[in-house]
Order: structure tokens, then C-alpha cells, then sequence
């Protein structure tokens, strides 16, 4: 029996192009094609671009568009507008909002560790490892340590905490209002990477007082690949940031107080446009926005409660038919879980191999996790059934044991 919850999302999945036969669990790595993405790329390439060529810049606002779709990714987010911009990736976005924090903190203060989760996604971890070489006269100190050992290491000498709300691996969400105000009580500052969050439930990043952060525009929002990542920085910081006459993280001329007067001098502009580079990727945009408008007529609680209820059920299907062959990795706890459900099995990989054969795509993370991602827009109860079918069959008649599924390099 369809609940209510199914009957909602009936009216969202209708927006997807979904090919026929696909049961597509991967949206939390790479989201769906929204149906208006195609039609908008499509105008913004015939008319905007052919038809009336460098006049869109004006008249098609090209140019406010990293600030506009910054403005709709806020909503998603609990973020205010002028807080949040749509631009570069999110590992460029990770390494300005780790500047911008670090302009915060005087040089001469005893706080330079920088606190991280040792799992977390590893650009996170790169990026922070560059930082510090860039900044040697900094002296920063990175502790990366397990979750377990966050709250511990978060001390008088932290400058800056460092974590991605929703593990890539295990789906395992953290607090992240615990976790933020323990890092202010201590003096520090936060930066969340929401990759795993924007989308895939209501965010509430002013509510729980977070100071900065960053997420991708390409899983849950739909964006498409290579969309543009997300940046936020609280109005406070921003307005911090300005009142010092900080400098940009990247002074490029669309972080200039006036790009268009070709000064030869720097000067930065005011609030989040600061965190911008370069020309933005108008396609890329212009998809990513056409996502976004379809996501603000979605009831995010509903998101979040239609997401509990899928992510339950594949695991109580799972469990059921697949007996204890694998080895469930996303915590049970809802508060402890994000929109993902992950397996362990030794050979993740050729059983994960095996599911996309048979059309149910989901992902594999080394060394052993079979990553599910249930994405409210686009699957329904019946699909997470039916992907929970195949992975039984597949583990009990070990058709997964062949050549063509194993291992041929670290990529899935
Ligand atoms: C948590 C997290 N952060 C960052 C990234 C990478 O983002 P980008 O490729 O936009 O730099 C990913 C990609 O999967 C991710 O999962």
C-alpha cells in the first residue's frame, strides 16, 4: 500500500528522466537528470548563448548567477541570502573557506591545529595538507583522528575544526550542533562539508551557529556533472571579514569590489561574493538552477522522513533475504544517519559490479563498502524492494563470482 509519503514524491519522480529499467541508487555521488535541466540548458545554449551571444551577460543576468543559485542553495541549507555562492568545486571552495577562517585568527595566536575526522573525504584532507605547506610561517598543526576522538582533540589550541557532516564511507552523520558548539566553546571555528547533506536533508546551518561551509552541487541537488560547488560563510564572519578589509582567498577579478573598471589594484568586494574566482560556468549554472527550482517546491521535512523510511526499509529487506552475508555499516540510530545505506563484503566490488549489470546502480568504496543512496525525488519504496531482491539472488547463487565482475582497477 502506497503511504502518503509515496503519493508526495510520485508528483517529483515524474520530473526525473530516468532510463527504463535502471533502479538508480547513486544519487547521493551523482544525482539525476531533472527533466527542466535539459529544457533550460537547451535555451541557455540556443538563445542565450547563439541568439543573443555576450548581451546575456546582462539580459539573461548571467552575472549575478553564482550569487542567485547561491541564494536558492541557502534555502536548502538554513542559510540566509548573501551567505551562500555557487562556484568551483568543492575542494576549492574547502581551501577558501579554510583561508577565510584562518584570516579570523590572528597570526600571533597560540590556536594553529587544525582538527579533522582521519576518514573524512580525502580532497578534505588534501586540502588542509597543502594549506599548511603554503603557509609554513603559519605553523599549523593538522590532527586528524578518528570520530570517536573529535571531542577530545577539540582544545585551546584549535584553531579550526574540519568535518564532513555525513561520512562518504558509512553514511554516519554527526551532530553537528553538539559538535559546533563544542568547537566555540572552545575558541574555534567550524567548517562543515555538507556534500552528503545539501538535499539529502533539511540543513540548518545558522541554527546550529555553523561559521563556515562548503558542499557539492552534483549529488542530491541534481546539478549534473561538474555542477558548481556551494560556499557559505555566516553573515557575522563575512561582515568580520570586510570590517578587517581581509583579503580575497583567491583575488581573482570577480572577487573585485569592481571587476568591470580593470583597475590593476586589487580591492575586494563586499560579503559572499568574496569567495569567487573567475567567470562562472553559465551551463553548469544554468542546470544546477533549473534543479534547484524544482527543490524549492520540496516539503524538506518530508525528504527527510521519506528518506528514513527508505533507508529502514532497504536494511530490514536486506537483512531479511540476504541473511548475514553482509555486514551493515550505516548506523541504525535515524539521528546517526544520513541518506545512505552501506555494506560491508569482501568482495564488494564484483557484487556491486554484478547490481549494475542487472541495472540496480548503486557505488563501491575501498576496501569493502557497497554504498546505497536513497534519494526521495526519484526512488520509491518499490524500487529499494526490488534492488534488495537482486542483491539476495546475486549473493545466494554467487553469480557475482565471475571474471567480468572482478577488480580491474581502483575506479569504479
Ligand atoms: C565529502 C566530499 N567532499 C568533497 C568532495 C569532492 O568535491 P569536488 O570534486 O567538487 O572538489 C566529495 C566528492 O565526492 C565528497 O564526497
Amino acid at each position: 500500500m502506497p503511504t502518503s509519503l509515496d503519493t508526495y514524491f510520485d508528483q517529483f519522480r515524474r520530473e526525473f528522466a530516468l532510463p527504463d529499467g535502471v533502479i538508480y541508487l547513486d544519487g547521493n555521488s551523482l544525482g539525476a537528470l531533472p527533466r527542466l535541466s535539459s529544457v533550460r540548458v537547451a535555451d541557455a545554449v540556443r538563445r542565450e548563448w547563439g541568439n543573443d551571444l555576450i548581451r546575456s551577460w546582462n539580459s539573461a543576468d548571467w552575472i549575478n548567477a553564482p550569487e542567485r543559485v547561491g541564494n536558492k542553495i541557502a534555502k536548502l541549507i538554513g542559510a540566509n541570502d548573501g551567505e551562500v555562492v555557487a562556484c568551483d568545486s568543492t575542494s576549492i571552495n574547502l581551501f577558501k573557506a579554510l583561508l577565510s577562517a584562518l584570516a579570523l585568527i590572528p597570526h600571533d595566536s597560540p590556536r594553529n591545529v587544525i582538527v579533522s575526522d582521519i576518514d573524512n573525504f580525502p580532497t578534505d584532507l588534501y586540502i588542509a595538507q597543502g594549506l599548511r605547506e603554503l603557509l609554513r610561517d603559519r605553523k599549523l598543526e593538522l590532527r586528524f583522528v578518528k570520530r570517536t576522538e573529535i571531542p577530545a582533540n577539540i582544545s585551546a589550541q584549535t584553531a579550526i575544526v574540519m568535518l564532513t557532516e555525513v561520512d562518504y564511507r558509512t553514511g554516519e552523520r554527526y551532530d553537528m550542533k553538539a559538535i559546533t558548539a563544542l568547537a566555540h566553546d572552545n575558541g574555534a571555528l567550524i567548517i562543515w562539508d555538507l556534500a552528503h547533506s545539501a538535499g539529502a536533508f533539511p540543513v540548518a546551518l545558522n541554527a546550529c551557529d555553523a561559521d563556515f561551509a562548503v558542499g557539492c552541487g552534483y549529488k542530491y541537488l541534481n546539478g549534473g556533472p561538474g555542477a558548481p560547488a556551494f560556499i557559505f560563510g555566516a553573515t557575522r564572519h563575512l561582515d568580520a571579514l570586510d570590517a578587517m578589509n581581509a583579503p580575497a582567498p583567491i583575488s581573482g577579478w570577480f572577487a573585485h569590489a569592481a571587476p568591470f573598471a580593470f583597475d590593476p589594484v586589487f580591492r575586494v568586494v563586499r560579503g559572499a561574493k568574496r569567495f569567487l574566482v573567475g567567470t562562472p560556468p553559465i551551463l553548469q549554472l544554468a542546470s544546477l538552477e533549473a534543479s534547484l527550482d524544482l527543490w524549492l517546491n520540496v516539503d524538506l521535512q518530508r525528504i527527510r522522513e521519506q528518506s528514513l523510511a527508505l533507508t529502514d526499509l532497504f536494511i530490514a529487506e536486506v537483512e531479511t533475504h540476504c541473511g548475514d552475508a553482509l555486514t551493515l555499516a550505516t548506523p541504525r540510530e535515524h539521528k546517526l544517519r544520513g541518506s545512505q545505506v552501506s555494506f560491508r563484503h569482501v568482495e564488494g566490488y564484483a557484487i556491486m559490479q554484478n547490481l549494475i549489470a542487472r541495472g540496480v546502480i548503486g557505488d563501491f568504496r575501498a576496501p569493502d563498502i557497497l554504498r546505497f543512496g536513497f534519494t526521495p525525488l526519484y526512488v520509491t519504496r518499490e524500487d529499494v524492494v526490488n534492488a534488495a531482491k537482486h542483491l539476495a539472488d546475486i549473493l545466494a547463487t554467487r553469480e557475482w563470482d565471475q571474471p567480468k565482475y572482478q577488480q580491474k582497477h581502483a575506479v569504479t
